[in-house]
């Protein structure tokens, strides 16, 4: 959570600060702020309020068209200033310690020391006890604690007062800082909070994701932990906690440079969704071989699917829910024992977890703190744990044995959806490899297999092209307060995902319920103000599931159904209908997906929501 930039360099450094937070704002917006200094002035200005980066953009504003200027971005008549050239660093927040308040927002000042930090500082309050800190303070961070202490360790040497904060601090952190007396130089440490750099031809930067920096460069290395990384114009040094010299370890981003913009949507949602047949396509293609699903380009070795006796995917979110379509697909196909835990709860459970358990760890961004320790854990137990993550050279991929990327490129708008069909890509790639190797499916039968998951894109750019029938249906629902989802098996998974969905982005009460369990309770609360979507994809199982949807129904409420296109029958006579692509059943989440992310999407759109960025919420959980 919270976004980071620095950058030091010859461009204009308010401008590429301001459009870096822009693109990171999807990590937290309460709040916003940056610090700047031109090349040779000694003056470290900081300006921040809460609100959004465009909040942020009307103070700089203000301050530029009064006597005051913001340094670092150019200015009327003086020459030399003009040359924008020095550095800055900024943040956008997602509050944890200390309201939303122009105070508590991001970078604090304290003395040489002007500092912008990701993650939590657990012990703040014993340093302020320890250091007698509470005259420096004017916020109610524990950041501002940081900045404070390493402020009062600061003799001259940026090394030695960073390496004596740390060792006091304890909690997570990415803490990127300008000491007032360092000219144009950047300092930035971390531990668990991720922090990525590069130096490229407009000079050296770093940032809490990639995001910020491919529009500039596709070439970044990741700050390991307790290191100190020293931006300058045209260099950078690592060096470790001993002093000793390190060699960026550089990585090849294959997002393309502006694919973090919105490609003329209105919302990087709706581009997202839309990007979905290209991202499957993508994410399976390379891993097909003769018809047959191959992870050997991904050094995956089949000694993993062989030698397990049992599963165990972790995650959190939509993530989770991929977790548990792939359960019900290893269930039914490979017929072995599989857990799905919720990551942040997963230490506290006692798992059942050793050496015979295959973790599969599921994350879009690969920083998300619960799975990340969850990861860990396991690993300590015993397991071998394979990651199905986004986000290239992540803490999670970094942490795991092994890692199967999805190709889904940068995922910005909060709530997920390429990133999710794309986890399930990989899980149906998986469990066909698996049922190969483990003699549950011949080589024709893993191909037919395979060929099913090949007509997946096609199958999501069918439901694309209802999207205007979609958008009607969302129109009925902008009334809702409350809203149940309905299905059994497979379309209970499906339904998980797309009331989260809906709930997230349109702020409407929505419940995913297996249809089945209605009647053992909430049943009670429908009314005929309460609309019921229904999933009926599963052709097994869909005369049980059309009697729950006429139960509902006897109470008043209106029925929306997304229902597999050939079993539809005449069911249009009697209720509203969005008839999806037929698949085989077990392939039908994805299409169906599909159509209830558009649901999702249009509610929160038509209800005038910032579909991108809703309320209370982050892209990256980094904090427990
Ligand atoms: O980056 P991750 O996939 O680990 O994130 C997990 C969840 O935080 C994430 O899926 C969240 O639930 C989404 N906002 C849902 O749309």
């Amino acid at each position: 959570m919270c976004g980071i930039i620095g950058y030091t360099g010859s461009e204009n450094v308010k401008e590429i600060l301001l459009d870096a937070l822009e693109l990171l704002e999807y990590r937290g917006y309460d709040s916003a702020g940056i610090a700047v200094r031109s090349r040779g002035m000694q003056q470290v200005s900081v300006y921040k309020c809460a609100g959004r980066v465009s909040d942020l953009r009307e103070v700089c504003a203000q301050a530029g068209s009064g006597t005051e200027r913001v340094p670092g971005s150019p200015g009327q008549n003086d020459g030399a200033f003009a040359r924008t050239a020095g550095c800055g660093i900024g943040h956008t927040r997602w509050a944890t310690h200390g309201g939303v308040s122009d105070a508590n927002a991001h970078p604090h000042q304290v003395g040489a020391v002007t500092l912008v930090h990701n993650g939590i500082i657990e012990n703040y309050r014993e340093l302020i006890a320890d250091y007698d800190l509470e005259g420096d303070l004017v916020s109610d961070t524990d950041t501002e604690v940081a900045a404070a202490l390493l402020n009062r360790f600061y003799e001259g040497d940026p090394h030695e007062a960073i390496r004596k904060t740390v060792a006091k601090l304890r909690g997570t952190f990415a803490l990127v800082v300008m000491f007032a007396d360092q000219g144009d130089v950047i300092y930035t440490t971390r531990n668990v909070s991720p922090v990525v750099a590069t130096l490229c031809d407009q000079g050296a930067m770093l940032a809490s994701d990639l995001t910020a920096l491919c529009r500039f460069t596709n070439r970044y290395f990741v700050v390991p932990e307790y290191h100190i990384l020293e931006l300058r114009s045209d260099a950078v040094r690592l060096t470790d906690f001993d002093g000793n010299e390190v060699e960026p370890e550089y990585l090849t981003a294959d997002w393309e440079l502006n694919s973090a913009g919105k490609n003329g949507y209105p919302f990087y949602m709706e581009k997202e969704i839309m990007e979905q047949p290209q991202a499957i396509a993508d994410t399976i293609e390379e891993r097909v071989l003769g018809g047959l699903p191959d992870f050997s380009a991904d050094g995956v070795p089949d000694e993993l699917f062989t030698d397990c006796e049992r599963i165990c995917i972790i995650a959190c979110g939509t993530a989770r829910h991929a977790g548990l379509v792939a359960q019900a697909l290893v269930k039914s196909i490979l017929h072995m024992h599989i857990e799905v835990e919720m990551a942040s709860e997963f230490m506290y459970s006692d798992p059942v977890i050793d050496q015979k358990t295959l973790v599969l760890a599921v994350s879009q961004s690969g920083e998300t703190i619960d799975t990340l320790e969850a990861v860990k854990y396991a690993r300590r137990r015993g397991a071998k744990c394979l990651s199905v993550i986004n986000v290239r050279g992540s803490s999670i991929a970094r942490e795991s044995d092994y890692v199967l990327y999805t190709n889904a490129g940068p995922e910005i708008a909060v709530a997920s959806t390429k990133a999710y069909t794309t986890q399930l890509a990989v899980f149906y790639l998986i469990v066909a490899r698996m049922a190969l190797l483990r003699g549950v499916f011949t080589t024709e039968e893993t191909q037919s297999y395979i060929r099913e998951l090949q007509r997946t894109p096609d199958a999501i750019g069918e439901v694309l092209k209802k999207k205007r029938d979609i958008h009607v249906v969302a129109g009925k629902l902008l009334g809702a307060k409350d809203l149940f989802m309905v299905g059994r098996g497979l379309d209970y998974s499906i339904l998980l995902e797309g009331s989260l969905k809906l709930k997230e982005v349109s702020y409407i009460h929505s419940e995913a319920y297996a249809s089945g369990e209605l009647k053992h309770g909430p049943i009670a609360l429908i009314t005929q103000d309460t609309p019921v979507v229904a999933s009926v994809t599963q052709e097994k199982l869909m005369s049980k599931e059309l009697s729950n949807i006429k139960e509902v129904r006897s109470r008043g409420a209106d029925v929306v159904i997304f229902i597999k296109e050939s079993i539809a029958g005449s069911l249009e006579e009697e209720y509203e209908l969005i008839k999806l692509p037929d698949m085989r059943d077990e392939f039908m989440v994805m299409p169906a997906s599909a159509a209830l992310q558009l649901l999702a999407y249009y509610v929160s759109s038509d209800k005038g929501f910032d579909v991108d960025k809703p309320r209370n919420l982050a892209k990256v959980v980094t904090v427990e």
